[in-house]
């Protein structure tokens, strides 16, 4: 995992031995007037070139190495407010692709684990939020939002809202993401819905994520930024998926009893998320909201059945757990959170370009036991 050098800028502005070493390439060009780095960005004797934050494709086939600070400037830089399970792919995506990339958490123990995955790491209490990481944020471009709203406060980062105005006005964002979900779409009785279907959130939970969603996209687009805001569908990937419940045999959460009375569930690859994100920084869209999920909502016995087949061909006789016990169990209360729709896609392939790598549930749960190391295995 990279060290980071004592300094007074933003320690993830720096370049690290780790990233010179992983030979980072970059294309440089010219930076637009709008986009003035900051004073305190950077080191005071680093050259302030101008370059610009380019918005398009990766930046991998130069042969040009990064080796000074001020080719460092010319990088894309992405805040995460929230490393959550998307946020910390994405993180290692971008990263991969040279740029520079800083998030949050809550805890002292997830930012240790999150440093040694190699991840820069601000503790962040979005309820209290610490001058100096606010202050952070104006050496980014970009500003991907994933802290969910809560209880009767709402969104927490938007409780210090004029706060972020006012940072984020002289900084150097130019991209602004919020991940919301589905949910504000209501109960629709199993209607298709795209983005124009009208929101009528049931749950506490998801009128704050409608809240959220207007507040962020007032903020970044009263600011000038290219906002967006991703309705999520059910998130799975390595690490969290109908296969990993079944092999962990973990009981099944409130939600998820709840979910399945339903006929439609919408989900989507963490894989399909982070191309969706990256077709949003490159694809400049005047639209703000899109769905993000799959092209085929299934219910969730569905899902569970053929996981449960993919573990058991994989490695036979291992499968105590059941779908069939699963699903025998009553849903303790009728689901209206997110409600039976099927939600419409189309917007994410038209505008943003996006063609999904898991189109259904079954090439996804395949992908991820595919990767999987065999977890019936007893090491002597
Ligand atoms: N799970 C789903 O199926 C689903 C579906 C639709 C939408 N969504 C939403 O999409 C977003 C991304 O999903 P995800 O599954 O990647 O989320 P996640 O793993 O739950 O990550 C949420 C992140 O927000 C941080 N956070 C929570 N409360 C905070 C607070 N008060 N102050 C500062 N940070 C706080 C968490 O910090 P720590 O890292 O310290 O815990 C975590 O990093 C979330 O907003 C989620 O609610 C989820």
């Amino acid at each position: 995992m990279p060290s980071f050098p004592a300094t007074k800028t933003d320690p993830a502005l720096q370049i690290t031995p780790d990233m010179s070493q992983s030979a980072m390439e970059i294309y440089q060009v010219k930076i637009p007037a709008r986009f003035p780095l900051q004073a305190g960005c950077f080191p005071s004797n680093s050259k302030k070139t101008s370059t610009f934050l380019p918005r398009v494709a990766a930046f991998s086939t130069s042969s040009h190495s990064l080796t000074d600070k001020s080719e460092s400037e010319s990088q894309n830089r992405m805040f995460i407010l929230g490393m959550g399970f998307v946020c910390q792919f994405f993180a290692q995506s971008l990263q991969k692709e040279g740029w520079v990339v800083t998030g949050t958490c809550t805890s002292k123990t997830k930012k240790k684990h999150l440093e040694e995955k190699g991840f820069h790491v601000h503790l962040l209490d979005a309820n209290q939020p610490e001058l100096s990481t606010l202050n952070a944020l104006k050496c980014y471009t970009h500003l991907l939002v994933s802290i969910p709203p809560v209880g009767c406060a709402g969104d927490p980062m938007l409780q210090h809202e004029e706060l972020l105005r006012s940072t984020l006005l002289d900084g150097n964002l130019q991209w602004l993401c919020y991940l919301s979900s589905t949910s504000v779409y209501g109960h629709c009785d199993g209607a298709w819905v795209d983005e124009d279907y009208p929101t009528s959130p049931t749950s506490e939970l998801a009128k704050l994520r409608l809240d959220a969603e207007e507040g962020w996209l007032n903020l970044g687009q009263s600011l000038g930024f290219s906002t967006q805001v991703f309705r999520l569908g059910g998130i799975y990937g390595p690490g969290r998926s109908a296969v990993d419940t079944i092999i962990k045999q973990e009981p099944q959460s409130e939600g998820q009893k709840m979910r399945k009375s339903r006929q439609y569930t919408s989900r989507v690859h963490v894989e399909d998320i982070c191309q969706a994100l990256k077709a949003s920084i490159y694809t400049p869209s005047s639209r703000g909201i899109y769905n993000i999920v799959d092209d085929d909502p299934a219910p969730r016995e569905e899902v569970f059945t053929y996981a449960e087949d993919l573990i058991k061909k994989k490695w036979p006789g291992h499968t105590k757990w059941s779908s069939n016990s699963a699903s025998a169990a009553s849903p303790t209360k009728k689901d209206n959170s997110r409600g039976d729709k099927r939600v419409s896609n189309m917007r994410m392939k038209r505008e943003l370009g996006v063609r999904l790598l898991h189109p259904s549930y079954r090439s996804g749960l395949l992908s991820i036991i595919d990767q999987m190391e065999n977890p019936f295995h007893c090491s002597p």
